[in-house]
């Protein structure tokens, strides 16, 4: 249920009987519980423009909602806030609906990019951000209801390749049962042949020239290629329990037969000029330092086409083709600037119309505990693959010592979940815009905002069911306790939050009320006893529990994250 929006409502209605209508309410989510559950802001703004004393129109509005039952208490404090708090009645009876989301009445269709890599190479951390923030992301636009494509723009083309497919061609000559087994090797060593022979090196140009002129030789190799380099990167996304899949996939290669047409049409619309022998698009709304307009070079000296370019075909594309109303970009935040040029770029040339909301997602980076960019102990980059691997050893080490009863096959298995949603759990959690640092300590902890805390969690409630037999599902529930009425209260709050993410991107909103809920939840578990309680009582703390216990599968798995019967 969307409870803000219910009580939201209700707000208004009585500032329109108290002659306050069109005034917004401002609610908000009470700071401190022992003043209520939601304050009303709205009246001192009214009363300003009103020119009247804003305690007296308060007075006047909570004498209004004091008549409303779902309110056990309204009272006014300060200069005219209003404080609510709702009656456990009205809790208990919406309990039942916390997991029921509202049809959408504005289904959208988003587009999202997210994960990306560059299939020349291995990769590395920042995908990691980008892979489990779009993923996350893609559930919960999926939730509310909207139609969700996912794309993987997969970095497919380029003149690297034709060093690349030189290499393999080499490889497989020299060994029939030859395997991309190193991607990250595997460049290094074609940018060594590249740079000591020359013969070589030409016949990676060649390549390069034949696979724009679209060769088909050369295509089937290129293809084969990004085939072997894609496998790797579906090794991650299997681990890491993605959305994605091959359908998802529509790279760079995507776009180069209209490349030529976006810089015509360009310079058509007098968009696109010369510039030094390149084509840019200048954009009066970002100044350099000099105060010229920036120039979003759209073609290089000599012909070639860059990233932008493949960036403007593709908006077309995601546009004219998907019909999308919102574009999502979850990318690094170093590309920022790109991405609000390729946005000017395209409201002017008219692919972006004013309706098609496009937005960059952008991350920061993950770094060492020296604070410096996340790397291997010999400064290379580090492999997802290596980093999951290695987050679920430590995990069984973790899950071994807590419960060494478990045989081998179960604790392999319980690690890897543990292992990968810690990794996982541990990006999410954090506000995406900012750095962070990558701890294994941290993450892997069973106390504080991680996953294995939820995890625990989820787990210790399912432990109460298999202790409490036969209980009455559909049970009333009697909210008599406080730590009762506020556990009610933070499960009705959860559609309200998954909004909060689709409305701004930012899934550690989502984390955080996660794990403020199984923190109340350990609370209430503490003061409120559920298998020694009789009767009703008991029925009732089970029922809580048991919505506790869903919302938490729910919500961590709109996070991406599973959760385990037992661990
Ligand atoms: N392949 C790029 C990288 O690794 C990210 C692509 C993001 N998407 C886009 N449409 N430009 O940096």
């Amino acid at each position: 249920m969307k409870l803000h929006q219910t009580i939201s409502h209700i707000a208004e209605q009585a500032f329109e009987q108290a002659g306050l209508s069109g005034n917004p309410v401002v609610l908000q989510a009470a700071k401190n519980p022992d003043f209520g559950d939601f304050q009303i802001n709205g009246v001192m703004g009214a009363a300003k423009k009103l020119k009247q004393n804003p305690r007296d129109l308060a007075l006047q509005v909570a004498e209004i909602l004091k008549q409303n039952d779902i309110f056990a208490a309204v009272e006014v404090a300060g200069a005219g806030f209003i404080n609510l708090r709702l009656s456990p009645e009205f809790l208990a009876q919406s309990l039942s609906g916390c997991l029921k989301f509202e049809p959408n009445q504005s289904p959208k269709t988003i587009v999202i990019d997210y994960s990306s890599p560059n299939l020349a190479k291995e990769m590395h951390v920042g995908h990691l951000r980008s892979s489990i923030i779009g993923d996350s992301l893609a559930r919960v636009f999926d939730q509310l209801g909207h139609t969700v494509i996912r794309q993987n723009h997969v970095g497919d083309w380029g003149t690297q390749f034709g060093m690349l497919i030189a290499y393999m061609l080499e490889q497989q000559q020299e060994n029939a049962n030859f395997e991309l087994a190193d991607l990250e090797q595997f460049y290094r060593n074609a940018k060594i042949r590249f740079d000591e022979d020359e013969q070589f090196a030409q016949k990676a140009r060649d390549y390069v020239v034949k696979l724009q002129g679209g060769d088909e030789a050369v295509l089937a190799l290129w293809a084969q290629f990004v085939a072997l380099s894609l496998q790797h990167a579906e090794e991650v996304y299997a681990k890491l329990g993605l959305l994605l899949t091959r359908d998802d996939v529509a790279g760079e290669s995507k776009y180069n037969a209209d490349l030529n047409n976006v810089i015509n049409e360009l310079s058509e619309m007098g968009l696109a000029v010369d510039d030094d022998g390149a084509k840019v698009v200048f954009l009066d709304e970002f100044k350099n330092k000099e105060g010229e307009p920036a120039a979003f070079i759209v073609q290089k000296q000599g012909g070639g086409f860059l990233y932008a370019t493949t960036d403007l075909a593709c908006m077309r594309y995601r546009v004219g083709s998907l019909k999308a109303d919102r574009l999502i970009y979850v990318v690094d935040t170093r590309q920022d600037l790109h991405f609000k040029q390729l946005f000017a770029a395209s409201r002017k040339a008219g692919w972006l119309p004013e309706n098609v909301q496009a937005e960059f997602i952008g991350f920061g980076m993950v770094l060492g505990k020296d604070g410096k960019p996340f790397k291997t102990r010999d400064g290379g980059t580090v492999k997802l693959i290596d980093l999951l691997n290695e987050s679920a050893e430590r995990a069984a080490n973790l899950v071994r010592e807590k419960n060494p009863d478990l045989s081998a096959e179960q604790i392999a298995q319980i690690a890897e979940t543990v292992g990968v949603g810690a990794v996982k759990y541990a990006d999410l959690s954090k506000n995406r815009s900012s750095d962070y640092v990558f701890d294994w300590e941290n993450m892997l902890s069973f106390e504080g905002n991680t996953a294995p805390y939820l995890q625990y969690a989820y787990t210790r409630v399912q432990s109460v069911f298999k202790k409490a037999g036969d209980w009455q599902v559909q049970a009333a529930c009697i909210l008599k306790e406080p730590l009762e009425q506020q556990l009610a209260l933070e499960l009705l709050k959860f559609e309200d939050v998954v909004n909060s993410v689709a409305d701004t991107c930012y899934p550690h909103y989502l984390a955080t009320y996660l794990y403020g809920l199984a923190t109340l939840f350990s609370r209430f578990y503490e003061a409120c006893p559920i298998l020694k309680a009789e009767g009703d009582v008991r029925d009732s703390r089970l029922q809580l529990a048991n919505h506790t216990a869903q919302v938490l599968h729910k919500g961590l798995n709109l996070l991406g994250i599973k959760v385990l019967d037992v661990m």
